[in-house]
């Protein structure tokens, strides 16, 4: 088992220009994740979570600095390949679920397969529905799902293809304890295999099971 970082941010910057003004959301971010640690990123609201989220799972290059997934330089790659390197790589828990309404929850899960050549694997599809508990409802469609179970689905559809490392911004956001439990209990198992997670959270319980905790504070982390 390799020690070296999955991830490493070095002075990582990112401006956002509205209208005439320059606003600084991350100001010099430092931080790096190796294989099976959980981590919780805590912050107040606006401080900078689901930037810095966009930013480390590749869906922005547009920063300054260093962010690297296995010694590869995100800004350098073109999109094509970003793309590739995410879909490889990378599972990304959205805040807002982000599920397609008028498609099943296998459906779902095999969206992200659709953008890959090859045949669609249901085996593996049926395989991380059932590790999120939710293998009797895989024909529903997510408006008769509840908010634990949608959110469930997008877990599911982020562990598709192994990723290495999760990104889960606030994903027990709005649901009960014992739901949010369950999702707490799912994540102690994807560390214990080997995936290494970064957490954006407001709930304590995360943060007092994650490894460690990273406090945005001023676009920075203490
Ligand atoms: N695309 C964008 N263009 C301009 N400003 C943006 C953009 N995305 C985020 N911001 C600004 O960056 C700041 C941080 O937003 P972000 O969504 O990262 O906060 P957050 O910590 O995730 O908050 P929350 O806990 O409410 O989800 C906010 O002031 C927001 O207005
Ligand atoms: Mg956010």
């Amino acid at each position: 088992m390799s020690e070296a970082a999955i991830l490493t941010a070095k002075e990582l910057k990112r401006d956002f220009v509205h209208a005439t003004e320059r606003v600084t959301v991350l100001s010099g971010i430092d931080l790096s994740l190796k294989r099976g640690e959980r981590v919780a990123l805590v912050g107040p609201s606006g401080s900078g979570k689901s930037t810095l989220l966009s930013v480390l799972g590749a869906l922005d290059a547009d920063y300054q600095g260093s962010v690297r997934i296995h010694d590869v330089e995100l800004r350098e790659l073109t999109d094509a390949r970003r793309a590739e390197l995410r879909n490889r790589t990378l599972g990304f828990v959205f805040q807002a679920y982000n599920l397609l309404a008028h498609l099943t929850v296998l459906e779902n899960v095999l969206l992200p397969a659709r953008f890959r050549a090859g045949r669609l694997d249901l085996t593996r599809a049926k395989e991380v529905i059932h590790s999120v508990g939710l293998a009797d409802k895989l024909s529903r469609k997510p408006a008769t799902l509840s908010g634990g179970e949608r959110q469930r689905v997008a877990i599911a559809r982020a562990l598709f293809h192994q990723p290495e490392l999760v990104l889960c911004d606030e994903p027990t956001g709005n649901l009960d304890a014992e739901t949010g439990a369950e999702i707490l209990a799912l994540f102690d198992r994807l560390s214990t295999s080997g995936v290494a997670l970064l957490i954006a959270t407001h709930d304590d319980a995360i943060a007092e099971r994650a490894h460690r905790t990273l406090r945005l504070h001023h676009g920075r982390l203490a």
